[in-house]
């Protein structure tokens, strides 16, 4: 039996700790599955599905089990009709925790054939997050130890060519 596991996430963009996280996992499962989702907590994201498949596909591409796919529907369906047995989360830190906890909880109660398997964040990824990475872009700062270097400058372009000027 091929054990495929999902690895979810809004990757809005993809970071070094999602990286470190989808690379971890590769080593787990015969297969990984990185599906860029709809976080409705979220609101719009900066970067179209497209840009963010096309951004995780040119970091994994040495990762030989790893696909990318994009859902715009419920996770747990989704992981029930492609037979897999995990969900791959990251945990950062305790703050993660309780929100994590209620998304792992409701997809048992809708999918109860996967279980959510959490792996801790590598100490260096801490305190790391795709609003975090923006943020620090968006003044011009620099976020070469974020996000993969393959990226860097597709992520820095896009997000310094946004307007942002609040003083109009
Ligand atoms: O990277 P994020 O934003 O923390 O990932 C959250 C995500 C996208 C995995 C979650 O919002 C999700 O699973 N969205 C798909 C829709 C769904 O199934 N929602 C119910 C989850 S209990």
């Amino acid at each position: 039996m091929r054990r495929i596991a999902v690895c979810p996430g809004s990757f809005d963009p993809v970071t070094l700790g999602h990286l470190d996280i989808i690379t971890r996992a590769s080593k787990l499962f015969d297969k990984v599955i990185v599906l860029i989702s709809r976080n409705a907590g979220k609101g719009e994201p900066s970067f179209t599905a497209t840009e963010r498949m096309l951004m995780i596909e040119s970091v994994t591409h040495d990762l030989d089990n790893v696909v990318i796919d994009i859902l715009d529907g419920l996770l747990a369906d989704y992981v029930r009709n492609v037979g897999a047995i995990a969900i791959v989360k990251g945990l950062r830190a305790v703050s993660d925790f309780e929100y994590e906890f209620q998304m792992a909880l409701a997809n048992k109660k809708l999918y109860a054939g996967a279980e959510t398997v959490f792996l801790t964040t590598s100490a260096e990824n801490m305190y790391l997050s795709s609003s975090v990475v923006k943020q620090i872009a968006s003044f011009g700062g620099d976020i070469s130890h974020f996000v993969p270097s393959a990226i860097l400058d597709d992520i820095t372009q896009r997000i310094t060519n946004t307007d942002k000027s609040f003083l109009k």
